[in-house]
């Protein structure tokens, strides 16, 4: 019983510290609503075989629904339970060839292949991802970004119907 509590505790401690981790590095989680997946698909207009990364993939559902839609998507968790989410949700979908998901810091992640990169992170971030973007994606890549908008970028497109999260659509 000792052993098993001490068990419980360790993992609790784990799911907490990769979590607070994950909140102190770029945002804690908080997924896109479900809802939304269909207005963040729309803006991304997947071409077939397009590489899209989700920076901080949550349980990975955006992740899956840009696999169905034709993509070869990557997700990054670096909190264990949304990580756990995601990893259970990619096998049990029939597309989970074409979806993946990575245990690791985005920020160490190589993204000059990129052909889309979609992100729902705090402010707080956006000075340093924004020179990680311009430095890293290749002409043409497009970036979307759930809730707040880039500053000094100018939007491709916008999508904030009354009532909603708005999403940026920009174009490197
Ligand atoms: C606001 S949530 C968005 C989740 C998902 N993209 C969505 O839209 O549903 C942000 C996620 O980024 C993860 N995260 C924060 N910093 C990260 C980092 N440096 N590398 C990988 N994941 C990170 C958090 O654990 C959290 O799950």
């Amino acid at each position: 019983m000792t052993l098993f509590i001490f068990f419980l505790l360790l993992i609790i401690l784990v799911l907490a510290g990769t979590a607070a981790y994950a909140g102190w590095r770029a945002a804690p989680w908080a997924p896109t609503f479900k809802a939304d997946t269909e207005r963040f698909l729309k803006l991304a207009n997947i071409k077939p075989g397009q590489k899209i990364y989700d920076l901080g993939c949550g349980d990975g559902r955006l992740v899956v629904a840009a696999g169905e839609a034709g993509a070869v998507a990557i997700g990054f968790e670096i909190s264990l339970l949304p990580y756990s989410i995601a990893k259970w949700r990619i096998l049990s979908s029939p597309f989970k060839k074409k979806c993946s998901i990575k245990f690791r810091d985005f920020w160490r992640a190589d993204l000059s292949n990129a052909d889309i990169v979609y992100f729902f992170l705090m402010p707080k971030i956006f000075t340093k991802i924004k020179n990680k973007l311009e430095k890293e994606l290749k002409p043409g890549a497009k970036v979307i970004i759930y809730a707040w908008p880039m500053d000094g970028w100018t939007a491709l497109a916008t999508d904030c119907p009354i009532g909603k999260t708005p999403i940026y659509l920009y174009q490197i």
